[in-house]
């Protein structure tokens, strides 16, 4: 009888160690979970056999890469796929590169303790609630693209902790308050969009410590106080800056004919003033949209 308890208890915390430990039977398990929250008429998804009996089978799923025998993408990207995502999505902790871009999931959605992971491509969904997750758990991400979703809230401030983040999508969602000061730490960052959200106040100059920029779009719907900080002259990878339709006023910092290789700058539909600075004049390969006013000024110069 003490052996068989004996046995049993083996037994069972084996089972358990399997499920919860890294390997790739949680993957396996995590998949399922996965599966469970998704409505989907899709085929492909029928491939995702929650009575297999080999667990390592996962890898010839559809839309699953492994490496060395551990789940390190996942790519459900333009699926048809509604219902949710569960949280145990972050049990794939071996996890490269998630894309479950252009679906219809609704709900809220959870990325955590995935140290591996680089690549998210949440976009083009109904996702809600705030992203405010742990990612200080998330250190090596360097894509983040959550366009176009439902998200309500102020802008996470703990994406602070991601010292690679090279390209930060939240455009298109209800993101409201003011743009953090501190975003102006996310020295990685190549690109960044906040364009499209209910933010408003001021731009923060530091902003213009983010030197690394190529890309930058923070207009429409957005209704910003007050101009263009000067300190943005100081972005000078910037190649395309889109600040259009946000209520900016004032004049155009004369700073911004610093930007050697921008190519385009849209300013359109704005409330700014004076004349187009004779320092853009030097950007040679730069399209400017301004206002109708604006341009005519320039023309007449
Ligand atoms: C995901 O899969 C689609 C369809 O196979 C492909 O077009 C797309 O490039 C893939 N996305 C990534 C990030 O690899
Ligand atoms: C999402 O749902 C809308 C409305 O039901 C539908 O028109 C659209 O085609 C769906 N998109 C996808 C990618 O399934
Ligand atoms: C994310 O997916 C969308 C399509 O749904 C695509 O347009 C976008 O470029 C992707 N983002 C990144 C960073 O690759
Ligand atoms: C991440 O790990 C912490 C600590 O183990 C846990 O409390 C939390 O629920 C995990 N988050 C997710 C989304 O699984
Ligand atoms: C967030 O993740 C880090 C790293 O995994 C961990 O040390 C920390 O305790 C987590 N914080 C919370 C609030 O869960
Ligand atoms: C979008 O979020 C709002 C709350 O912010 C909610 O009332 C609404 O139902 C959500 N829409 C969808 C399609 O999930
Ligand atoms: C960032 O910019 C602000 C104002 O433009 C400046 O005061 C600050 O020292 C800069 N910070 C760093 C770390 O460069
Ligand atoms: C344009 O560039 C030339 C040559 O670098 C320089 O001498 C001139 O001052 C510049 N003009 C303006 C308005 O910045």
């Amino acid at each position: 009888m003490t052996t068989f308890i004996v046995l049993a208890i083996t037994f069972f915390s084996l089972i358990t160690n399997s499920v919860h430990s890294s390997s790739i039977v949680a993957d396996f398990h995590a998949l399922i979970a996965l599966k469970q929250g998704f409505e989907s008429s899709n085929v492909a998804i029928s491939t995702w056999k929650i009575d297999s009996s080999e667990p390592t089978s996962v890898c010839s799923w559809s839309g699953i890469k492994c490496f060395q025998d551990r789940v390190v993408s996942l790519n459900l990207s333009n699926m048809a796929l509604y219902g949710t995502v569960s949280p145990d999505i972050s049990r794939l902790d071996k996890l490269i590169e998630l894309s479950i871009d252009g679906n219809n999931f609704t709900g809220e959605i959870k990325i955590e303790n995935m140290s591996s992971l680089r690549f998210v491509n949440i976009s083009n969904n109904l996702f809600g609630g705030s992203m405010d997750w742990n990612y200080s758990s998330l250190e090596s991400l360097e894509v983040l693209d959550a366009y176009n979703n439902n998200f309500s809230a102020f802008l996470p401030l703990g994406i602070l902790s991601l010292k690679n983040l090279k390209h930060l999508e939240l455009g298109g969602n209800y993101f409201y308050g003011r743009i953090p000061a501190a975003y102006g730490n996310l020295f990685a960052l190549e690109y960044l969009s906040l364009a499209g959200n209910d933010l408003h106040g001021k731009i923060p100059k530091e902003l213009g410590n983010l030197t690394n920029l190529k890309e930058i779009y923070l207009g429409y719907y957005n209704v910003f106080e007050g101009g263009i900080p000067k300190e943005f002259g100081k972005l000078a990878n910037l190649v395309h800056m889109d600040l259009s339709t946000c209520e900016l006023d004032g004049e155009i910092p004369p700073e911004l004919g610093n930007l050697k290789s921008l190519d385009t700058l849209f300013l359109h539909i704005n409330r700014l003033s004076g004349s187009i600075p004779r320092e853009l004049g030097n950007l040679t390969s730069l399209i400017l949209r301004a206002d109708t006013g604006l341009r005519r000024r320039l023309s007449s110069t």
